[in-house]
């Protein structure tokens, strides 16, 4: 019944609501409803010469001659920028300096010099120059180029640098990519929860969470201590035992003080929970295709993802990283298993190829200096490292049968090292069987109680699954070869660091 009213007042509006379409419709100064062409737009969608135009932008650069001015107009939707020429220049309003926000109305000609079309402006009914929003003597991006350090300093400000701002774009790009890719794979992407009554980890790296009012007396908001993720695989298996495909992208937390180039307290973590496989291989060629799926596309440069990055850095650097991407796509990817590598690190310090701090023997974990060996100067290219030591890894990962040649039990989990960072991805197969899951959990002596919900899930229709976590920030600081992890993220946390 209501639907069949619905559908008579859309279909035939009464005259109240027809007259108050046409009033609106027919009112001069309604509302601009289109957002304004960013230069992005106007450089794809190329109008014919003659066209009036508007741009609006921060100017990156300005001339200023006899006859004429220059100034180059930058909006961040893309690495170029749009060049007005300014005729005379007196057009031009005094306040202009790099950074401004301004708006631009010109015709739109093709262009004199290296640029294939310009903006003329040239007077009263052939455009004009408006300043949106000054900037003061002291801004500090006045100045073009920044050291990384100190534009680490200006959180506020940063992204304005044009090379930082191209790392935002290809983060936008990558997760697309990502996005099509699990789509192409028939996966659904979920969001398992960021804040959690259980440690996935197991290394006590959680930040603890409690409302601010409550913290002065001993109840808790949860009513049971809380904390932020470190990783959300284990609701992310919930979601697997019945959708079978899926995957997230979130951010994680963890509590680690480690100041490197790598680490974050906040990072943003890929993760996917694959259903009815049996074995790491298929994890690690489903990874591997993931990544390539990403590269390919910055190679092709589809949608300009890779001149993006090119065309915001020095040349050396943008050769450095057309190698990588051509490396990574050339052929596949090397699997190896934690005992073959210990033996190939041992026998490289043995004849004296390389020298580490540590030489180390089977059941140690591999040093960050052992993963950037092995995948930077052994394989120069990604490596897969298969079954670790049992204690080495985490509580849920399914036990490997023994094999003669190892020292000790192993698990079916990898690791993908990849040159200059070492661990991208962590993933394994997951133990499914309830009574080997509660026995390893006790042999840990860990408290069953928090895990009680997981262990349930292997109660009822528990079959064999595995996945993996990336470290998105890494995959970022790796494709556009960015030294710090801190310059591939808005606003880095990491100890004593969360400056706004
Ligand atoms: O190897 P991790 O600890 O694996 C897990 O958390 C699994 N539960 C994931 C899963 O199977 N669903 O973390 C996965 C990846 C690491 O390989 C690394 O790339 C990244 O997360 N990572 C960090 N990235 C930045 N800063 C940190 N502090 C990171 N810790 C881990
Ligand atoms: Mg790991």
């Amino acid at each position: 019944m209501l639907s069949h009213r619905l559908k008579k007042t859309f279909t035939r509006p009464t005259r109240d609501v027809a007259h108050q379409i046409r009033r609106f419709a027919t009112k001069p100064e309604a509302i601009k409803l289109d957002l304004s062409p960013c230069v992005r737009g106007i450089l794809t969608d190329v109008q014919d010469p003659d066209t009036p135009i508007d741009i609006s932008g921060w100017v990156s650069s300005s001339r200023i001659s006899k006859n004429v001015a220059f100034l180059d107009i930058k909006d961040g939707t893309t690495y170029e920028g749009i060049q007005c020429v300014i005729r005379p220049p007196s057009l031009l309003p005094s306040d202009i300096k790099n950074g401004t926000g301004v708006q631009v109305k010109g015709i739109w000609s093709e262009g004199k010099g290296k640029q294939k079309y310009e903006v003329h402006v040239n007077g009263t009914n052939q455009g004009n120059v408006d300043v949106l929003g000054p900037v003061d003597e002291l801004f500090p991006m006045i100045k073009s180029s920044h050291s990384a350090q100190y534009l680490r300093t200006i959180p506020e400000y940063r992204w304005r640098d044009q090379s930082l701002a191209a790392i935002l774009r290809f983060r936008s790009q990558v997760e697309t990519t990502l996005v099509n890719f699990f789509d192409s794979q028939m996966f659904i992407k979920t969001h398992p929860p960021l804040v959690t009554a259980s440690d996935c980890e197991g290394a006590g790296e959680l930040f603890k969470i409690e409302s601010s009012s409550k913290l002065k007396n001993d109840e808790q908001f949860f009513g049971k201590d809380a904390y932020l993720t470190v990783s959300t695989q284990l609701h992310l298996e919930v979601i697997c035992a019945a959708l079978s495909r899926v995957w997230t992208l979130t951010p994680c937390f963890r509590a680690e003080e480690s100041d490197t180039n790598r680490h974050l307290s906040e990072f943003w973590m890929l993760e996917a929970e694959i259903a009815f496989v049996d074995h790491v291989s298929q994890l690690t060629k489903f990874s591997e295709k993931m990544i390539k799926s990403v590269v390919k596309n910055l190679a092709d440069d589809h949608n300009g993802m890779g001149s993006n990055l090119i065309n915001t850095v020095d040349k050396a650097t943008a050769q450095i990283m057309i190698d990588r991407w051509e490396m990574l796509l050339s052929k596949d990817w090397d699997s190896i298993t934690y005992t073959e590598a210990i033996k190939i690190i041992q026998d490289a310090v043995d004849s004296k190829l390389v020298e580490f701090d540590t030489r180390p023997i089977w059941g140690d974990s591999l040093k960050s200096e052992h993963e950037k060996w092995l995948a930077g100067k052994y394989f120069k290219n990604p490596v897969f490292v298969t079954d670790y030591p049992l204690e080495e890894k985490a509580f849920y990962m399914k036990i490997n049968e023994k094999i003669a040649e190892e020292a000790g039990t192993t698990v079916a989990c990898f690791d993908l090292l990849v040159p200059d960072i070492g661990e991208l991805i962590g993933g394994s197969m997951r133990e499914h069987d309830l009574q080997k899951l509660k026995n390893e959990i006790e042999r840990r002596g860990m408290d069953t109680t928090p895990l009680n919900w997981y262990l349930k899930l292997r109660e009822n229709g528990s079959v064999p699954h595995g996945g993996f976590g990336m470290g998105f920030e890494r995959l970022l600081q790796y494709l556009s070869c960015t030294e710090n992890i801190r310059d591939v993220i808005p606003f880095p946390r990491s100890a004593r660091n969360c400056l706004c």
